[in-house]
């Protein structure tokens, strides 16, 4: 039976952090090999907001580097830049033809972030969506594995490849987002009623993936909890139930053990146990961006092949979109 196609995308828009890693990468590095995956940097969904240019150029490498150091390998999964793959932005083009404004409208991602930004927000960042519709629907992906945020993107990317089809042929396959069943929304440290983001104003909220270990314990001793004293995962104590989830995800043992593990304990001992897990999780996959950045030229290379063997799907698919539509 021939393998399904697996895709899916991160931007570049700061460090990567513990909730990037625990919804989405380390899922990919362990679904990778019943699959032919592509995994892509996002740099062009990146500059919906703006960027500072150098910082941006190091934050690519970086996030490459990252995915390749959780075990992403190069014999299952092609790892690329977006914006090397002209392709991307040509379809999202085409896209842009046939997708109504009033399903963009009703993108949540987008109220959350335009509110920020007000008078300032870019045609770009309300056309996110199909940017990333464009990217899912030109390796003709079956299963899109991301967090829970992303869940009403690629519902709006099966809408748009459905219309596509019911004018000009059976030429998109419809995608499925698949969404970890624990994880798919780690929550932030100082506020646990959001989630854990890349943005760079609120440090302490976030644990990055290359934190040295005094930084995790240092983020995670203030993190806040509430005033009670049992531990248990209760939902409507977020901190707790947080740090919970965390160590739940990072030690794969039952919530009932868990709860029986940390009977009678205090808060200060639940905030040393993750914090030492998480220490402990992280460290091979920074020794292994460590090493691999440390070699010169190997992330470029990679990332050539990568470009060049994506390049080559999307081109093809690039054919049948353009032939389907007349243009051809
Ligand atoms: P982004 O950082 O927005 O590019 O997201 C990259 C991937 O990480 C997507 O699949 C997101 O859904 C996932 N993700 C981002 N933040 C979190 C979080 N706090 N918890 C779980 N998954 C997340
Ligand atoms: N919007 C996604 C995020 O912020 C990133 C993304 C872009 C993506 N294109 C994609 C995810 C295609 C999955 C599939 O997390």
């Amino acid at each position: 039976m021939e393998k399904k196609t697996v895709f899916s995308g991160i931007q570049a828009s700061g460090s990567l952090h513990l909730g990037n890693y625990l919804g989405a990468i380390r899922n990919w590095a362990a679904m990778q090999y019943q699959y032919n995956n592509y995994f892509c940097v996002v740099d062009l969904h990146t500059i919906t907001v703006p960027q500072d240019p150098a910082t941006l150029r190091a934050k690519i490498k970086e996030v490459a580097g990252l995915l390749f150091a959780a075990g992403i390998a190069a014999e299952n999964s092609v790892v690329f830049i977006q914006s090397d793959v002209k392709a991307h932005s040509e379809l999202a083009w085409l896209l842009n033809c046939i997708t109504p404004m009033g399903w963009l409208h009703r993108m949540t991602q987008f109220k959350e972030k335009s509110e920020k930004q007000k008078e300032e927000v870019s045609v770009g960042l309300f056309d996110y969506p199909v940017l990333q519709a464009a990217d899912i629907l030109l390796y003709d992906t079956h299963m899109v594995p991301v967090g829970e945020d992303q869940k009403q993107h690629v519902e709006l990317c099966r809408d748009i490849a459905q219309r596509f089809n019911y004018r000009y042929g059976d030429v998109f396959v419809l995608p499925e987002a698949h969404i970890p069943p624990v994880g798919g929304r780690v929550m932030g440290l100082s506020n646990p009623e959001k989630k854990m983001s890349k943005s760079e104003e609120k440090k302490e909220d976030s644990i990055f993936l290359l934190d040295p270990p005094d930084q995790i314990r240092k983020k995670i001793k203030k993190a806040t909890t509430d005033s009670l004293r049992d531990i248990s995962f209760d939902e409507k104590r977020p901190g707790v139930y947080n740090l919970l989830t965390i160590y739940q995800l990072l030690t794969d043992k039952s919530r009932e053990d868990i709860e029986n593990h940390f009977a009678g304990k205090s808060y200060k001992d639940l905030k040393e146990q993750v914090a030492e897990v998480v220490i402990e999780s992280l460290k091979p996959l920074q020794e292994r961006y460590h090493e691999l950045t440390g070699e010169k030229g190997y992330l470029d290379d990679m990332l050539e092949r990568g470009a060049i063997k994506a390049g080559e799907q999307a081109e093809e698919k690039m054919r049948q979109v353009t032939e389907s539509m007349g243009l051809k």
